[in-house]
């Protein structure tokens, strides 16, 4: 069955539960959405990120974590993260959705959701890391160190920042051009579609399991 979304066109949606995980704007979320996934539950770790009201538009449950409540009363990043797993299991998750979630999660909560942890990335598999991966890029590439940056969806098994096992990429080139912004711009889009292709791919698997 069908949880949530559902479009009236385009490619049949996939049944399945995904919880997302947000911190900012959620134009990832917003592409799962209008992909017609099933989105049963987004959860922020930033009571402002604007990914709450695309969720809240599309009818969709919300939760906001806050890890300064548990360090304020003494407790720490990993019963932090457990309360993240309890929120985020309650919705009976079949994947878990890392669309710009900016708090590095640790076994605390990847290991209540082994293999179903996806987190996307704007970089290539092994390249550029961290929270600055385009700017970090554009940087390379003035500096005549790469012509091609890209995006990659994988699997998040441990703390491992950005690596894990790789589930799909696409290459993004830099044009000569290129500002950061509108490289920016280009790999958002490939974020979106790559996300959105890999997702829908996950729970197509899924549901064909014997
Ligand atoms: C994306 O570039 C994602 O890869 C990175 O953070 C950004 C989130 O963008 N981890 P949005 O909130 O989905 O618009």
């Amino acid at each position: 069955m069908t949880e949530a979304g559902g479009s009236t066109s385009g490619p049949a949606v996939p049944a399945g539960r995904l919880v997302v995980l947000v911190s900012g704007s959620g134009s990832n979320l917003q592409a799962l959405l209008d992909a017609g996934l099933p989105v049963v539950a987004v959860v922020s770790n930033r009571r402002q990120a604007y990914a709450l009201e695309r969720a809240a538009a599309h009818d969709v449950a919300t939760e906001v974590v806050s890890l300064k409540s548990f360090t304020d009363t003494g407790r720490t990043r990993r019963d932090f993260d457990a309360h993240v797993a309890d929120v985020v299991a309650a919705h009976r998750p079949d994947y878990v959705v890392l669309a710009g979630w900016m708090h590095l999660l640790s076994s605390a909560f990847l290991d209540r959701f082994p293999d179903r942890v996806v987190n996307l990335h704007p970089a290539l598999p092994g390249t550029f890391p961290g929270a600055h991966a385009l700017q970090d890029a554009f940087d390379a590439y003035r500096e005549g160190r790469i012509t091609e940056t890209g995006v990659m969806v994988h699997l998040v098994p441990d703390e491992g920042v950005d690596n894990g096992p790789v589930l799909a990429t696409v290459t993004v080139p830099i044009e000569p051009g290129d500002s950061l912004e509108s490289l920016t711009e280009r790999v958002h889009a490939a974020e979106h579609r790559l996300l959105v292709a890999t997702v829908r791919g996950l729970l197509d698997e899924l549901l064909a399991r014997p």
